[in-house]
Parts: structure tokens; sequence; C-alpha cells
């Protein structure tokens, strides 16, 4: 029988990457690993249980948070308190940075941003949606509580990120810079088991995935981009397939693997778009190069944009990078 890897295995055996690991990052990793467990649980119950139905509160964007993204979020904000290698914690639930401000916390040497449910608007109709993590080292002084300034570093400074998907099968893919892995979550015994080594782009794809109903507010750029997608490819004789799931982790997750452009541009409207850079962007742009493709605003590359606050917005787009150069070269014709 083929020797089975468990993500606690893998995360272990690659701790040997970093000459100075002390096995912190590790423990972060896997504590999210654990979250997400739960997290599977309560999304495959989600019919059932009563579960579902609005909390009843707004999130920070002023959008109704459904029951079970507050349950993901307490589920890894708990787990990363009880780690103790977290330091503080930005998440799109909650307006302020968490300064896990307690003795033990305080001398921890991350700091982690997360959208604890990514596609919220699937959750009642039994569709994909996801988690998105990311992890930093801290700037402040350790010893001292954390500061918000911690998770406002460029991209280029992750140390880990990744998602997982909670679809036909729950899935956890990340990557700490060394190439992205991607794990199946066996729920008969409850690990996440290597089934997707090296996750790697193809050179080229032919899907476009972008929520066109706002195509009359898009970029003159962005619209030449989308009729460019209508046109026959000449290697498949044949437009390019629109797929639009509305749950990002799940429409760059099949993007990846199959070939396929993912975009959220900004509109007249909302010149930022509607993604959040911290904690919804720069992990996938980290996933994105390490899966050797790209992520861009349209004109700069997302990991060296400098973020000015934790909830800001900006434009995405992602994919192979063939297909992201494209629409960088139309927005620089434009
Ligand atoms: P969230 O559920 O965390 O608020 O994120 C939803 C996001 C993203 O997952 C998705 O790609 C996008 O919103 C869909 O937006 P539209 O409905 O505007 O297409
Ligand atoms: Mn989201
Ligand atoms: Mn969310």
């Amino acid at each position: 029988m083929k020797q089975l890897v468990t993500l606690t295995e893998f995360i272990i055996d690659r701790q040997g990457e970093f000459p100075t690991a002390s096995g912190d990052l590790s423990r972060i990793l896997n504590d999210i690993g654990i979250a997400a467990k739960f997290v599977h649980r309560e999304v495959n119950k989600a019919g059932l249980a009563d579960i579902l139905g609005l909390e009843g509160t707004d999130n920070i964007q002023g959008e109704q948070q459904k029951k079970l993204d507050v349950y993901a979020n307490n589920q890894f904000i708990s787990a990363l308190k009880a780690g103790g290698q977290c330091a503080a914690i930005a998440s799109e639930e909650n307006e302020e940075v968490i300064i896990l401000d307690n003795p033990i916390s305080n001398k921890a040497k991350y700091v982690v941003a997360i959208d604890p449910l990514d596609g919220s608007s699937n959750i009642e109709v039994n569709v994909s949606i996801g988690t998105i993590f990311s992890i930093y080292k801290r700037k402040s002084e350790f010893g001292k509580p954390a500061e918000e300034g911690d998770l406002l570093q460029p991209g280029i400074d992750l140390v880990a990120a990744g998602y997982v998907i909670y679809g036909s099968s729950t899935m956890l893919v990340y990557t700490t810079g060394h190439g992205v892995n991607g794990f199946t979550l066996d729920p008969s015994v409850g690990l996440f088991i290597l089934s997707h080594p090296d996750i790697r782009y193809p050179d080229h794809g032919n899907i476009y995935s972008v929520n066109e109903s706002n195509h009359i507010y898009f970029p003159e750029a962005v619209k030449a981009f989308i009729q460019f997608c209508h046109e026959d490819d000449p290697s498949t004789k044949r437009p390019y397939i629109t797929r639009y799931i509305g749950s990002m982790v799940a429409d760059i997750h099949r993007n990846m693997l199959l070939g396929g452009i993912f975009l959220y541009p900004g509109t007249i409207k909302k010149p930022q778009g509607k993604l959040r850079l911290l904690y919804e962007c720069k992990p996938m742009a980290f996933i994105a190069e390490q899966a050797g493709g790209k992520a861009s605003d349209g004109s700069r590359r997302i990991l060296e944009i400098h973020p000015d606050s934790v909830h800001q917005r900006s434009p995405f787009y992602m994919g192979p990078s063939a297909m992201v150069e494209k629409i960088e070269e139309f927005i620089r014709f434009f």
C-alpha cells in the first residue's frame, strides 16, 4: 500500500527547510488544521443543524454575518489563542486587530490574518466555501503586546499562507514559500492526507472567473480583456470558459488546478473592488506565486503592496502568469 503522509507529518518533515525553526510555525499550522476540522464538521451539517440563518450582527464591512461565519471566526481565534504561538489576529469579522495580550502570547513570534469563512453567501445553498489564512513574523518587541502594525506588512514578508476549501471534499492547501501542497481530509479518521503534492498552475489556461454582472461599471481595459476571453482561443478554437462560484477560494482552487484567471476588478462605484488586501488577496497571491502563477492589482504585484489599514480593499487578478500578464497588458494599453 502507498505510504500516506498526514498534514502533521508533512509539517514536521518540512520544518527542516527553516534552519532556525523552533517548531512554533508548525504548531500554528497544526492548530489551523485542527480548527478547520471543526469548521468542516459544522459546514457538513449546515443543512440540518440550527446553524443556519443570520446571526443578527453586521461585520465591519456592513455585511450581515451568518452563524457559520461567527462559528468559524471563534474556532480559529480560540485555536490560535490556546496554541500560544500567535501574538495578534486580524480577522474579516473583527473591526480591530485582536491583541492576545497575555504572558504567553506576548512572547509569541507570529501574527495571523484570516478570512474565517469565505463565500458566506453560498453557505445556505450547499455550495463550496472556504477559509483563508496568512502568517507573518511580528515586528514589535517580544514580551510586550503585539501591535496593529505587526499585521500591516507587505506580502513579501509572509511566512506562510493557505486556504481550506469545504467542497465535495475538504482540502487544506498551504505554502511556506517552498511550493504549494494540498491535503484532503479523510473524515472517517479525521486526518488531512497529502493528496496534491507540489501544485502548479498550468502554463496557460482557458477559464476566466469574474462577476460579469458588474460589466458596465468595469474599467474599459477589463471590458476589453473580457471581450478577448469571448473570442476564439487559437489553441482550442473556442472562447474561454466562464466559471464563477462567488467563493474566491473555490474559484481560485479550480482555476489553479485546471488553468484559469480569477478577476475581481475595481468598478466606477468601487474603484478598489470588493476583496480585502490583507486577508484575501495577499495570502492568495503568495499561493499564486508559489504555484508558478501571478497575482496583481492590475499594475502592481500584490505581494509588494504595503497595506495602510487592516480592512483595505484591492482590485485582484490571479492566475497563470501568461493570463495575468495579459490583463496587465490591457490595463497598460488603456
Ligand atoms: P466573504 O464571504 O468572505 O465576504 O467573501 C466573499 C467574496 C469572495 O469570496 C467572492 O469571490 C466575492 O466575494 C464574490 O463577490 P460578488 O458577489 O460581488 O461576485
Ligand atoms: Mn472572503
Ligand atoms: Mn468571510
